[in-house]
C-alpha cells in the first residue's frame, strides 16, 4: 500500500526556525510586498548597452576541493565532477542541525585555542565563522529559498495545472513553490548529477510546508513535497527528447555558471521547451557586496564551478539580447528574478 506522510497541521501566517531550516508561511500584505521584490526598474530594454552597465563580477576564489584536484591531476576540474562535488558538499550544509554545529565548531575553537598551533587555530575559527554565516543567511533570513520573495516573483502567471520543467533542478526547491501556488499539474525536474535526484531532492524535508493555492476555494492552501506530481530524470539538459511542451521553463542559479561564449545556448534550453503561451523565469545570484563576501568565506563549499555575479540589468540584458522579452524583472533576497515569454 502507498504510504503518505501524515503532516501535523501548520498555522498559517506564521514562521517558525526549525534546526535545519526556517518554515514561513505569512503572507505579504500589498504594502509589505515591495521588501520581497523591487520589480520593473529598467523602462525599455533595447535602450540598455553593455557599455552602460559592465559584464558580471567573476568569483575566483575556489574550493580546496577544486583546486587539489586539479593539483593532482594536473588539468582543469571537468564541469560535471565539479557539480557532482558542488552538490555533495552544498547538501551536507541543509541537512545540518545548526544549533547543534554552532555549539560543537564552538567547543572545538576553545580547544584549538590550548594546541597554541595557528593553524589549528585558524580552520576552527574558520569553520565556527561559517556555521554562523549559514545560520545567518540560511535560517534566520531564509535568503536562500526566500519563500516569500519567491512567490512574489512568481505570482500572476496566467496558467492552470502547469507543466513545469525545471532545467538544473538540484533540490527541487523553486518547481515545488511554483506548483503549490498553480496546483494540479506535473513537474519535471532535470539534473545531470544523480545525486540531486538521490539526495537533494529525496532527502528534501517532507515536513517543509509550502504555502499555495487551494484551486476549489481561492484561498490559501499548504502543500508537502508528497502532494506534487514530480518525476526526476537525470540527464544532460542538451540531451533531453522534449518539444516545446512546457507551460513554465524555469532555472535557479544556472546562467551564471556559463561564461558569455555560452549564454546564447543557455538561454535557447530554456526556449526550445516552452510552448508559445509559456513563461521562462529564470533567477541568478545578485552582484551585491555582501553576496560577494559570502561566496568569499563559503568559498570551500560553494566554489567548484565557474561562477559569475551579475546584476538585474547585466542577467536582463543576456535574455533580451537572446531574444526573450521580460515580462517582470525584480531582484528578491539574494537573486535576480526574471519572468519572460519567447518572442
Ligand atoms: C547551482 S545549481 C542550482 C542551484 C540550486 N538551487 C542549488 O541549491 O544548488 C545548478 C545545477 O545544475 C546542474 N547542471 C549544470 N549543467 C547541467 C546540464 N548541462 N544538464 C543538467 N544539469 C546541469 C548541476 O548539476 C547543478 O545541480
Amino acid at each position: 500500500m502507498l504510504q503518505t506522510a501524515v503532516h501535523r497541521p501548520v498555522a498559517l501566517g506564521k514562521t517558525e526556525m526549525k534546526p535545519s531550516y526556517r518554515m514561513d508561511l505569512r503572507q505579504y500584505t500589498q504594502k509589505e510586498y515591495d521588501k520581497f521584490v523591487k520589480v520593473n526598474t529598467v523602462n525599455d530594454w533595447s535602450q540598455v548597452t553593455w557599455k552602460d552597465i559592465g559584464k558580471p563580477y567573476e568569483v575566483t576564489s575556489f574550493s580546496k576541493e577544486k583546486t587539489e584536484w586539479e593539483e593532482k591531476h594536473g588539468e582543469i576540474l571537468p564541469v560535471h565532477t565539479s557539480w557532482t562535488m558542488f552538490n555533495q558538499s552544498f547538501h551536507q550544509w541543509f541537512s545540518k542541525d545548526v544549533p547543534a554545529d554552532i555549539s560543537e565548531k564552538k567547543d572545538a575553537f576553545f580547544h584549538s585555542l590550548k594546541s597554541f598551533n595557528p593553524s589549528e587555530v585558524k580552520t576552527a575559527l574558520g569553520d565556527y565563522l561559517r556555521i554562523h554565516l549559514w545560520n545567518y543567511v540560511h535560517r534566520i533570513q531564509d535568503g536562500i529559498w526566500d519563500p516569500r520573495g519567491k512567490r512574489a516573483l512568481f505570482e500572476g502567471l496566467d496558467v492552470k495545472k502547469p507543466r513545469i520543467l525545471f532545467l538544473g533542478a538540484a533540490e527541487g526547491y523553486e518547481a515545488m513553490q511554483l506548483s503549490a501556488m498553480y496546483p494540479g499539474g506535473e513537474v519535471v525536474m532535470v539534473d545531470y548529477d544523480p545525486f540531486c535526484r538521490d539526495a537533494r531532492f529525496a532527502e528534501f524535508p517532507a515536513a517543509y510546508p509550502f504555502l499555495g493555492k487551494n484551486p476549489r476555494t481561492g484561498g490559501d492552501k499548504v502543500y508537502y513535497k508528497d502532494a506534487f506530481t514530480i518525476s526526476y530524470v537525470v540527464d544532460d539538459i542538451r540531451n533531453l527528447p522534449y518539444g516545446a511542451e512546457f507551460d513554465i521553463v524555469l532555472s535557479v542559479g544556472l546562467l551564471e555558471h556559463f561564461p558569455d561564449s555560452m549564454k546564447a545556448e543557455v538561454v535557447e534550453w530554456h526556449r526550445k521547451f516552452l510552448k508559445p503561451s509559456g513563461y521562462i523565469v529564470m533567477t541568478t545570484p545578485r552582484a551585491q557586496l555582501r553576496s560577494k563576501l559570502y561566496y568569499e568565506i563559503m568559498a570551500d563549499v560553494m566554489n567548484h564551478t565557474y561562477r559569475e555575479l551579475m546584476t538585474l540589468e547585466q542577467m536582463g540584458l543576456y535574455l533580451h539580447e537572446n531574444g526573450l522579452d521580460i515580462l517582470k524583472h525584480g531582484y528578491i533576497k539574494v537573486h535576480n528574478g526574471i519572468v519572460a515569454k519567447a518572442k
